[in-house]
């Protein structure tokens, strides 16, 4: 017995995760977060919901995954479970060259008001860089009030959303990615940690926001971000997401994969544009 497993006697608690459970678990997280697990992950899955199971009604894990599945769980331990099930991985300027291509290139082609979305923004790395780097961007160009940029940025997590709104980082977030003349110019010392320059994070609005629901609500983009989150999800969900996001673009409107994710075969409503730093994909006129 591990010793998971006998502090959850002790509590009383039936920590049991069946093949059978497993399955209804994965078909549950599917459909309500687009999210695939392969067969491999019951360790995880036992692990995670466990924590879960402690400070719920429930007195199995059985129960538990039952209750999600008939739609009886509340709403707060919906959330939970995909808090808990979601990979948060991101930090500062990830694929770098997406953020040159974005200051060297789109900017500037851009009008007077700008609108980016970055879905699955995570703890809030990706859209500040891209806000950070508009700064340098005006700053360079010494164009200061002539062009504003509003960054929605969504995620399904309800946790990770909350912690990307405070702006609140820790040198170990800082360390991983941020130049020291960034660190020095955009941050300020708070307790043990670091917070964000105010007109840097006032540029972007957070959202908790599932991709598989309707974007309607989100209005219309510039640039798309929707970078490390669809290598998660089946090929027919990525599809169909990419073509809604499509139609979420203004004209002219570009969209950012990761440098290691591909469009879907034959997916022909983008076309590549390769740049020095990276590649990005050009809403086909
Ligand atoms: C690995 S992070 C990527 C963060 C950032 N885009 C980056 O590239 O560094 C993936 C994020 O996708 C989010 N996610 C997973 N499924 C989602 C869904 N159905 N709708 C919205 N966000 C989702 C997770 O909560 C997680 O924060």
């Amino acid at each position: 017995m591990s010793v998971l497993e006998r502090k959850e006697s002790q509590n009383k608690k039936n920590l049991d995760l069946t093949p059978d459970m497993y399955r209804v678990f994965i078909s549950y997280l599917k459909s309500s977060s687009g999210i695939l697990l392969g067969d491999s992950k019951q360790y995880l899955v036992k692990n995670r919901l466990s924590t879960l199971l402690r400070g719920s009604e429930y007195s199995s894990l059985s129960d538990l995954i039952l209750a999600l599945q008939k739609g009886s769980a509340s709403s707060m331990l919906k959330a939970a479970v995909l808090d808990v099930m979601t990979t948060n991985e991101t930090f500062w300027f990830r694929d770098k060259g997406h953020f040159e291509i974005l200051k060297k290139r789109i900017f500037p082609e851009k009008g007077r008001s700008i609108k980016v979305w970055s879905a699955a923004c995570s703890s809030g790395q990706e859209p500040y860089s891209i806000s950070l780097y508009f700064d340098e961007y005006l700053r360079e160009a010494g164009s200061a009030g002539q062009q504003n940029l509003q960054i929605l940025a969504t995620d399904i997590s309800e946790k990770i959303v909350a912690d990307a709104r405070s702006a609140i980082y820790s040198n170990m977030s800082l360390s991983r990615g941020v130049s020291e003349e960034f660190k020095g110019q955009y941050f300020k010392q708070y307790r043990d940690d670091w917070t964000l320059n105010n007109t840097v994070k006032s540029r972007v609005r957070f959202q908790t926001f599932n991709l598989l629901d309707r974007f309607d609500s989100l209005g219309r983009f510039d640039v798309i971000f929707i970078r490390n989150v669809l290598i998660y999800f089946p090929d027919e969900t990525k599809r169909n997401i990419l073509e809604r996001m499509v139609k979420a673009l203004n004209p002219g409107g570009v969209l950012f994969l990761s440098s290691t994710e591909s469009l879907p075969v034959e997916f022909d409503l983008l076309e590549p544009v390769r740049e020095v730093g990276g590649r990005y994909y050009q809403l086909k006129s």
